[in-house]
């Protein structure tokens, strides 16, 4: 299938998961659809139970309670305690697993202000624990409020938050280097959203091009940088300017999604190099879902498929 065909599919699923009726069907014939690959399940005894089996497996772990584009204060300040009881919980079960949230489902589109409040809660709360919360990076209209709340958790002392950069826009560059001397631990993706070419690479071959330049940008500074991608070109590619560099194993990281190349998963952790699965559960999976379907075409071909079989 050609790159071109590929995106097309990409945008038309993604513009198609907003219709109210195919989110209903979506959400009734979830367990069918396979749901169940790439979310741990719809409550944290079932993510708990995963969470252990891939510690005996040897990799480490984020978590994601599902959910985003909350409107409502109660809701968000309900989602921040929510947070906090997996902190402590996870405190409690000795899994190594780091938290990572969205902001919009903790109180952006409400304010800024709510959502400095939420977020500064549950990364209190981690930092007595001994852990750390990731702070995922949403389509580009957040990235600016996403930067600046980052940055005035980091001046308020809290040294126990990272971030996201997405390869597909052109300012994450820029965004990079700005960031490296907070030496950051910087989680860099290919980005799962719909992005209009006026500031996203609307080519695939030039997000990955891109998605390397910013990996050798971030291994010259001094903070963690996570490789999130399934991608063995750019595993390789990163192994190369590893090893070419000669940078310690504790200042990288990869890390790929619960459900996706398992296969390659293991293997890496076989290479002895640090893999992290990020594991989400909760009953609102609809969205995430629907991203990783429109990620592969042959995901895409299976849901369209069943729909006109229904
Ligand atoms: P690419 O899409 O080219 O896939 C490489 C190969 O992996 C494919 O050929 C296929 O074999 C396999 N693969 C990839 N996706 C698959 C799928 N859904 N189903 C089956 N196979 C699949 N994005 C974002 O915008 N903000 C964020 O905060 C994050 N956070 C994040 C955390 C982690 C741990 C990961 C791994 C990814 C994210 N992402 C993200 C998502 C990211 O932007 C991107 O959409 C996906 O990782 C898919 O891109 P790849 O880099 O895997 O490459």
């Amino acid at each position: 299938m050609s790159v071109a065909f590929h995106q097309v599919l990409r945008h038309g699923m993604l513009a198609a998961s907003g219709n109210p009726a195919l989110a209903g069907w979506v959400r009734r014939h979830g367990t069918l659809l396979g749901a169940r690959r790439f979310v741990a399940g719809e409550t944290l005894d079932e993510c708990v139970r995963v969470l252990h089996r891939l510690r005996d497996e040897g990799f480490g772990t984020t978590t994601t309670l599902l959910g985003e584009a909350v409107t409502s204060e109660r809701t968000a300040q309900g989602v921040a305690a929510e947070y906090v009881s997996v902190l402590r919980r996870l405190a409690n079960e000795d899994v190594g697993t780091t938290v990572a949230l969205k902001l919009t489902h903790i109180g952006l589109d409400v304010s800024e202000g709510l959502v400095h409040e939420t977020v500064a809660a549950v990364v209190r709360c981690a930092a007595k624990c001994g852990n750390f919360v990731r702070v995922d990076m949403e389509q580009s209209s957040k990235v600016d409020p996403t930067l600046r709340l980052f940055r005035r958790l980091r001046s308020e002392g809290l040294t126990n938050v990272g971030i996201v950069l997405q390869a597909c826009l052109y300012r994450s560059d820029g965004d990079l280097r700005a960031l490296l001397p907070l030496r950051p631990n910087v989680r860099l993706v290919k980005g799962a959203y719909l992005e209009p070419r006026e500031i996203a690479f609307p080519r695939k071959r030039d997000v990955d091009r891109n998605f390397v330049q910013l990996i050798a940008l971030a291994l010259t500074g001094d903070g963690l940088t996570a490789v999130a991608t399934h991608d063995e070109r750019i595993i390789e590619r990163t192994l190369d300017i590893v090893r070419a560099q000669g940078i310690g194993p504790d200042r990288f990281e990869f890390q790929m999604l619960f459900g996706i190349r398992p296969r390659l998963q293991r293997d890496l952790l076989q290479r002895g190099y640090r893999v992290r699965i990020a594991v989400p559960y909760g009953p609102d999976w609809y969205a995430y879902f629907m991203r990783r379907l429109a990620e592969r075409p042959a995901n895409a071909f299976f849901l369209w498929r069943a729909l006109f079989q229904k």
